[in-house]
């Protein structure tokens, strides 16, 4: 299991001008040829085919339509990521082709996942378009999962359950549609519940180490937390890595929105406590699919997504820390990527995988449960926080500001 190291030498903001270490251009342009084979495969397609995750063995991509899932929205928002890079690598009417779909998952109220979907699509495209049609697409979306607010819980509901009201550290990710329709529309609303969920998450989905549990249930009675379990890592009291992952972009955002000190101390501590797991075993910084799982005694996948989402949060993290930590996570997210970038995890370098995706090795779904043994996958979220972190390093690169989803209305 053991993996070269890869060092980095380049600093992102302590050397201006040195040619960077990181073959950004060549990783898009790579990113632009699969997707573009993808899109080929969308537009002949009759059902509408949304990409969730891929198995390498029969090199086919399962797939959602636009409305159902809780992926659909990644494929569009690598599009974005590629026309937002060089909107030259991608046709604008590409990316603009697969959101239009995804607009009507905006009604939905059935999950959480509304977040995930409308802004990784819809809400790319007004970052990048300002269009009001999808400003409109945000507001309807966020009044949805409005109603999966509960004020004696002071969160929204992830999954539906009889059994309780459940809350996955995942639902940290949704935020941003509400904190975004609050400042669309001045509803107050709006950021009050996205403030309550986050602030009740720090204080029950964290342990005193900095780790998350995945799930918590609460009684919707009382409000009171029922119990804390695992839905998609090894054990209750293992640490789910995309979970871990998911806590530190999801607080990250919660603070570009809210400035609240708390929210960035605990992005902080969840950044920390990840990259402190990823020594040792994990020399090339993709961590197993969780921190805890017996990776020494049987074989136990990476999640290159997990990697992925965190590469990118600790770029945007970075604008918000003292410059000494702003170094560390510049550094951490640059070693990330590298890796993420190489041939062992690039569909390119991996000789049985066919599959028109970007990164491999992701995991997908419970890898304990013999039911769904989606491991060492493509996966859609994993490409599209992959792309979106190289659009992010790229911009830092270029000494520009990020692009944050928070200026779109600027
Ligand atoms: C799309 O359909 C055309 C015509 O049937 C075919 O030639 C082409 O290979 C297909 N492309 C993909 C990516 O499936
Ligand atoms: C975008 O890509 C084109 C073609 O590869 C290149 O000529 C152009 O310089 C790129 N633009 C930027 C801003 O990087
Ligand atoms: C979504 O809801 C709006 C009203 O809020 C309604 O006008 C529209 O028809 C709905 N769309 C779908 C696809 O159900
Ligand atoms: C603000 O949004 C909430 C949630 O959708 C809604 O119930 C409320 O009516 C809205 N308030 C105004 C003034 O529009
Ligand atoms: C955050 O949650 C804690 C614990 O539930 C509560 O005491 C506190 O008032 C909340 N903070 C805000 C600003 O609502
Ligand atoms: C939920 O809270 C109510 C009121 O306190 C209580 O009667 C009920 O037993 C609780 N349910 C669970 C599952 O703890
Ligand atoms: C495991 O987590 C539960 C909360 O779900 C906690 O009550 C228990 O003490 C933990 N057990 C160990 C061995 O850490
Ligand atoms: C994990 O937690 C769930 C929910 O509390 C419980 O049903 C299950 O037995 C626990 N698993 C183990 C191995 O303790
Ligand atoms: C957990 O994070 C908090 C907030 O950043 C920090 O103060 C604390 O020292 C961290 N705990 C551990 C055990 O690292
Ligand atoms: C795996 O690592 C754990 C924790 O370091 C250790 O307790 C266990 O003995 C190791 N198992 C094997 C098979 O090496
Ligand atoms: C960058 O990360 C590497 C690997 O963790 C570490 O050895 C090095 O000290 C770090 N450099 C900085 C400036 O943090
Ligand atoms: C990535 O997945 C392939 C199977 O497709 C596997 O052979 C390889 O060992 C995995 N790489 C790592 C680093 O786990």
């Amino acid at each position: 299991m053991m993996r070269g190291i890869l060092i980095c030498t380049f600093l992102l903001s302590a050397v201006g001008s040195v040619s960077p270490s990181l073959p950004i251009n060549d990783l898009m342009t790579y990113a632009g040829s699969q997707y573009h084979i993808v899109y080929n495969q969308w537009k002949n397609n009759t059902f509408q085919y949304y990409p969730t995750f891929g198995y390498p063995q029969n090199a086919e991509w399962q797939s959602s339509t636009a409305t159902t899932g809780w992926t659909s929205g990644f494929f569009p928002g690598v599009m974005w990521n590629l026309y937002e890079y060089n909107s030259t690598f991608l046709n604008m009417d590409y990316a603009l082709a697969v959101t239009t779909p995804t607009r009507l998952f905006a009604n939905n109220t059935q999950t959480h996942d509304v977040g995930f979907v409308i802004m990784s699509g819809c809400g790319n495209a007004y970052r990048l378009l300002k269009a009001k049609s999808f400003a409109e697409v945000i507001i309807k979306a966020a009044q949805s999962l409005s109603t999966r607010y509960s004020p004696i819980v002071h969160c929204t509901r992830s999954w539906n359950s009889a059994h309780g009201f459940l809350v996955i550290i995942d639902n940290m990710m949704n935020l941003e549609l509400l904190y975004e329709a609050n400042v669309l529309t001045n509803n107050q609303t709006f950021y009050n519940i996205a403030f309550n969920h986050a602030n009740r998450t720090m204080y029950e989905h964290f342990r005193e180490d900095n780790s998350t549990y995945h799930v918590v249930e609460y009684n919707e009675t009382d409000g009171n937390v029922v119990q804390k379990y695992t839905a998609q890592g090894y054990s209750n009291n293992s640490t789910w890595s995309r979970g871990q992952a998911w806590a530190i972009h999801g607080f990250t955002i919660s603070y570009r929105y809210t400035r609240h000190q708390p929210f960035l101390d605990t992005a902080i501590g969840a950044a920390n406590y990840f990259l402190s797991r990823l020594q040792g075993e994990v020399q090339d910084s993709v961590p197993y699919w969780d921190f805890d799982s017996p990776f020494n005694a049987t074989y136990q996948p990476r999640d290159t997504s997990a990697a992925s989402i965190i590469a990118s949060a600790l770029l945007e993290l970075a604008q918000y820390v003292p410059s000494e930590l702003s170094l560390v996570y510049l550094n951490a997210s640059e070693i990330i990527l590298n890796n993420l970038g190489s041939a062992v995890y690039l569909a390119s370098g991996n000789k049985i995988y066919q599959l028109p995706a970007i990164l491999v090795n992701g995991t997908s779904g419970p890898y304990h449960n013999p039911q769904s043994p989606a491991y060492d996958v493509a996966e859609s979220y994993g490409d599209y926080y992959f792309t979106q972190a190289l659009v992010r390093y790229s911009k830092l690169k270029q000494g520009k500001k990020l692009d944050l989803m928070l200026n779109a209305s600027d």
